[in-house]
């Protein structure tokens, strides 16, 4: 309660673009409606109002994703007309893969040399192998 209103739910969203449509969209980061306010037409609402506003815009289109389990919500989305595309999937770069685009230039110079000499060492470790097993085999040979 604020100030004698009930927020009975909120929808997040902002604008991004389609180099497909040449076109900018709406995307959407999440929609939520209170529990107790559910099936009352307030979700309908909410998405109505960015679709509106895209439309009054001339954007190319309005997207957000679902995750597969949450049924009530596909149902609610297919019921206000949007395609579910399967085809498509989720791509995310969060924690330590993102973070490590923040290490500095000398560290990551270590590491690729840390990885060249790696392979460096496994080659020169076959190397080593076969040499020996050459000199064993002249042995048995002169034996
Ligand atoms: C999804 C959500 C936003 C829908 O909001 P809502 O206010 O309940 O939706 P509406 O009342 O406008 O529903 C419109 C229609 O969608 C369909 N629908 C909505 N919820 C549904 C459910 N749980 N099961 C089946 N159909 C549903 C119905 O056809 C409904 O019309 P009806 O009530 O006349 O049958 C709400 O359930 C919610 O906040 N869920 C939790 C958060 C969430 O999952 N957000 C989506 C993240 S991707």
């Amino acid at each position: 309660m604020l100030n004698d209103v009930v927020v009975a739910g909120f929808v997040l969203f902002f604008p991004n673009y389609s180099s497909f449509l040449s076109k900018p969209g709406f995307y959407i980061e999440d929609i939520f409606v209170r529990e107790p306010y559910r099936r009352k037409g307030f979700g309908s609402m909410l998405l109505t109002a960015v679709a509106k506003q895209a439309v009054k815009m001339g954007y190319g289109r309005v997207e957000w994703v679902v995750l597969d389990w949450n049924v009530n919500a596909i149902k609610f989305y297919e019921q206000m007309g949007a395609q579910i595309l399967q085809e498509w999937r989720v791509c995310r770069l969060t924690g330590d893969a993102l973070e490590a685009f923040d290490q500095n230039e000398s560290l990551k110079l270590l590491r690729m040399m840390f990885k060249r000499l790696k392979i460096a060492s496994k080659v020169l470790r076959e190397m080593i192998s076969d040499l020996y097993d050459e000199i064993r085999e002249r042995c048995v040979i002169q034996n």
